[in-house]
């Protein structure tokens, strides 16, 4: 008997993960924080309604949350604000009876000036803990070089009492950790050793190429004139070629013992690193030589892709050529840091997004809202609560974190009526809204269920194999993909005319504009404006 490839695949390659930002998915104890029994309380929608496989959770460990959560000042505590440690026991042990697995956040590139480590490290140049982290003396008249911090300003910060510069690559509340020192790498291994007996299947580890820089310390040059920045404009940080402050080849072997780690465990444990790299052979080597750094990079090449077909194409493609052989990609349109897909995109480009999203060949990651459709919130003149927007003009990220819209009512069901929000609810939430969504057949939230359980119901969209087809166009972006026992074929048109595809024969089984459009297929698919079909050829 042939093995079909569901047999052998680990869980995390047929899986469609649900990023949840605990403090703006749902407030049990109306404190104006979304909180773990909060998620407890809506699993239920996450497993049967939507129907995902697994959820990652952003960080709720003990925080003073300067950047609300990813300054962790205890990594195996949790953080008040979200409940304790038997809450999210009590929420992995739900999540699996609901069959749904749990990623969580892995902070390793540094920690708050709050931990208990730098607390200790800051305390005199010679306690044991002072090489945690990284402590310089300063150049002539500043800090020891030019590198800047990601969030703005210099990387380095003075520390009065010691006299001494430390280093962060974030804001100057969390310094990095000092991964040259393997007391270091072995106390951040007990971090993931603790998690993995509580029970969690897998680790999102942050800023995962950022903790290893030139041992050289060498200034950066300045970028020149014409450099675009491959991601998003980041201000003064752009004015520098990154050459030396990220991604030293070092980082390698600190990735190899990660892995050494989740796999003395008898179980799949994913491992997914954050790295934004545009170099495509440079972002796979964070596989690892042999396949044994990460389970694999975080894919952000859709996100970063202009939205027109030759775009979109050429990422899909360039990215599934270099995945290594034996290996497994992910796809991602929007996640806590980015600005809300439903408002990158032009109008009605959302549900095409979502249909290519969920049936490329990879497993996609899915941020807690666009399901809905959650757009931008517009937070007016109040303040940034994102430290980013804080220190630079136009960088903050609270629009694509406010509060879950679960109902039309005020405070979308999110917390109390008489709760503030650590948010504002967007004013959106009057129509965009699960309960609403729900009742309407045409609801960008039915076509996502729709979609995927299409997709759970396919081994080809899970596993099969990706084929770019010759009939896409400027306007129409087609492909295909296999498995031993069916064939299914994609087509997304952008374009705002109808028009028709070559295909072959078959029979809709999707169609994001018309719900119920099941039609049998002679050759051509006709496509309407901006409708994404899939059509099954079993
Ligand atoms: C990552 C997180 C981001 C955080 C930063 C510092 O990029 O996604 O939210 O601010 O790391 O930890």
């Amino acid at each position: 008997m042939s093995r079909g490839p569901t047999e052998t695949a680990p869980w995390w390659r047929e899986a469609v993960i649900y990023q949840i930002y605990p403090l703006s998915f749902a407030d049990s104890n109306c404190d104006g924080y979304g909180d773990l029994p909060g998620v407890i309380d809506k699993l239920d929608y996450l497993s049967r309604t939507l129907g995902v496989d697994a959820i990652w959770l952003s960080p709720f460990y003990r925080s003073p949350m300067k950047d609300w959560g990813y300054d962790v000042s205890d990594h195996t505590d949790v953080d008040p604000l979200f409940g304790d440690m038997d809450d999210a026991v009590a929420l992995i042990d739900a999540a699996h009876a609901s069959g749904l697995s749990v990623v969580v956040d892995y902070v390793i590139n540094h920690t708050s000036d709050r931990h208990g480590w730098f607390l200790e490290s800051s305390s005199s140049r010679d306690h044991p803990k002072r090489d945690w982290y990284v402590w310089r003396d300063g150049g002539e008249d500043g800090p020891p070089n030019n590198w800047l911090s990601i969030f703005g300003g210099p990387m380095w910060s003075f520390h009065d009492a010691t006299g001494q510069w430390y280093r962060h690559t974030f804001l100057r509340s969390q310094p990095d950790l000092n991964w040259r020192n393997p007391e270091v790498v072995e106390a951040m291994m007990d971090v993931a050793f603790f998690w993995l007996d509580v029970g969690v299947d897998g680790f999102r580890v942050d800023a995962a190429h950022h903790m290893m820089k030139d041992p050289r310390e060498r200034d950066n040059p300045p970028a020149p004139s014409d450099h675009k920045a491959p991601w998003k404009d980041m201000g003064e940080y752009d004015e520098y070629l990154h050459l030396y402050d990220i991604g030293h080849p070092d980082v390698h072997a600190i990735h190899r013992r990660f892995r050494e780690v989740v796999e003395t465990y008898d179980r799949d444990v994913l491992t997914i690193g954050e790295m934004h790299i545009f170099d495509l052979p440079e972002w796979a080597s964070y596989y690892g030589e042999n396949l044994d750094e990460f389970s694999m990079p975080f894919n952000f090449h859709l996100m970063a892709a202009d939205w027109d077909v030759p775009s979109v194409r050429a990422a899909v493609e360039s990215v599934l050529w270099n995945v290594p052989a034996g290996a497994w990609t992910n796809w991602t349109l929007g996640n806590h840091d980015e600005m809300r897909l439903a408002s990158r995109l032009p109008q009605g480009h959302d549900m095409i997004a979502a249909t290519l999203l969920l049936t490329l060949r990879g497993t996609p990651f899915l941020y807690y809202g666009d399901e809905i459709g959650m757009t931008e919130a517009s937070l007016g003149d109040a303040p940034s609560r994102d430290p980013w927007g804080e220190n630079v003009e136009g960088l903050s990220r609270d629009g694509s974190r406010t509060p879950m819209q679960w109902t039309p009512q005020p405070n979308a069901g999110f917390t109390g009526l008489d709760t503030e929000p650590w948010l504002p609810v967007s004013q959106s939430h009057t129509t965009i809204n699960v309960e609403s969504e729900l009742t309407d057949e045409g609801s960008i939230l039915n076509m996502y269920r729709r979609l995927l359980r299409l997709r759970r119901e396919s081994s080809a969209l899970r596993l099969g194999s990706f084929m770019s087809h010759p009939a896409s166009t400027d306007d129409v972006f087609v492909f295909r993909r296999e498995s031993n026992e069916e064939v299914m074929t994609v087509a997304l048109n952008f374009g705002d005319d109808p028009t028709s595809v070559t295909v072959g024969s078959g029979k809709v089984a999707f169609s994001s504009t018309e719900p119920r459009r099941r039609d049998d297929i002679d050759d051509a698919v006709r496509l309407g404006p901006r409708e994404a079909v899939v059509v099954s050829h079993r």
